[in-house]
């Protein structure tokens, strides 16, 4: 009775569990995607873009992905990029020649939705062009992939998607309008509508374009299983991040409505995936992190962890595990369960803090949920319970 109660915690027994991370991205959502995903039918990404990385080993093999889902590896799970997701198709295209070079069959396995939006590269020219031009105290520290200026043109209603592909005469007069909003045209970015081309027969040819929105609801109604992956974190959410240091789609549980056309009623199970720390790429405050005295453990766990980012290969800050953020990633999430990944990190410490609370300027406790104004957070003084290490 109690292993089967597990699994149901766990989602094993869900018909959906929607995976998402639950701090500011790096948790480890790849990994456990991965492991989960030979109990489910599909494995569907709903956000974000090739901002994301993930590493996943098996056996011996490492396996970087961005833009795929992480249920890639498993060869019975058929994996979906929903219409949240925006898509680069230079990628795509990577990552796919990679599984074919380390034997990884992707064959009818891959679908994509027609209504997910194409990063071009008037979108990553813009995202290089914005931070340059911020100035280095009030950059984002983006990943310089075009995710923000994709999701702008898509609010702005100029964006191209997938089925766009369906007709190259339009798609060529929508592309020179894109262009033309960003100050620019065609000639600017030599062969990039011939590489369009090419991916659009290659898409076409392999079968992967879909409406996946009909997919979804068919699988459910079927009593399939779908294993939702979200991209990023709850932290780095466009509406309930640390805004504008954020990324620029719903990150948390909201997204897996919009971005992939899953009802409320039909998401079963949420885990929320958090490390035993805390790590944040970019800028941005982050109230527990190791600095000052703290400034050589932070350094000492960074690398232990590797924490160097996938996608950049920037060093993560590093902070310790921050109870406030969790509580406010459960309140929006409602996690069903939690995933704590690197406790192993702490095995050589004498000593680890947590930070259980805030404490105003004032001195007087923080009892909001999480501060909106960063002002108000980067003012915030941390409460810390201090405690042995564990393996000592
Ligand atoms: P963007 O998503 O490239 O626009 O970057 C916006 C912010 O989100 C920056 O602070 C990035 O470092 C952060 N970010 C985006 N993707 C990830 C990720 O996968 N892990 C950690 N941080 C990320």
């Amino acid at each position: 009775m109690k292993s089967i109660a597990n699994l149901c915690r766990t989602g094993l027994k869900s018909k959906t569990t929607a995976i998402i991370g639950a701090q500011w991205g790096d948790e480890g959502k790849g990994k456990l995607t991965d492991i989960l995903s030979e109990h489910y039918d599909i494995c569907a990404r709903f956000n974000g873009g090739d901002n994301a990385g993930h590493t996943i080993v098996v056996g011996g093999n490492k396996f970087f992905f961005h833009a795929l889902p992480s249920g890639m590896l498993n060869k019975n799970t058929l994996n979906v990029i929903g219409n949240g997701v925006v898509l680069n198709l230079n990628s795509l295209k990577k990552e796919l020649d990679m599984l074919e070079s380390k034997k990884v069959d992707y064959n009818g396995r891959l679908l994509i939705s027609d209504r997910a939006h194409l990063t071009l590269q008037c979108h990553i020219e813009a995202d290089k062009g914005q931070e340059t031009e911020s100035g280095k105290d009030k950059m984002i520290g983006t990943t310089q992939k075009g995710i923000g200026p994709t999701y702008a043109t898509k609010m702005r209603r100029t964006g191209l998607r997938v089925c766009d592909l369906s007709n190259m005469d339009s798609f060529k007069e929508k592309y020179t309008t894109l262009c033309k909003s960003f100050g620019k045209t065609p000639n600017d970015y030599p062969g990039e509508l011939e590489f369009v081309k090419q991916m659009r027969e290659f898409l076409i040819k392999n079968k992967m374009i879909t409406d996946t929105v009909s997919l979804m609801n068919k699988t459910l109604k079927d009593n399939k299983r779908i294993l939702l992956e979200g991209a990023n974190a709850t932290l780095l959410d466009i509406d309930f991040g640390t805004y504008p240091y954020v990324t620029s789609s719903n990150t948390s549980i909201g997204g897996v409505c919009t971005g992939l056309g899953v009802p409320p009623s039909q998401i079963e199970t949420v885990i929320g995936i958090c490390k035993a720390y805390n790590t944040r790429v970019g800028s941005g405050p982050f109230p527990t992190e190791c600095i000052g005295e703290d400034a050589a453990v932070g350094e000492d766990m960074g690398q232990r962890g590797h924490e160097f980012g996938v996608t950049t290969g920037r060093k993560r800050r590093v902070g310790w595990f921050d109870v406030n953020v969790l509580k406010y990633s459960h309140m929006v999430n409602g996690f069903s369960s939690i995933n704590i990944t690197k406790l192993d990190i702490f095995s050589p410490l004498k000593q680890l803090k947590i930070g259980v609370g805030y404490k105003k300027k004032d001195g007087t406790l923080y009892t909001g949920a999480f501060p909106a104004s960063l002002e108000e957070l980067g003012e915030m003084e941390c409460i810390w319970e201090v405690l042995p290490g564990y393996l000592l």
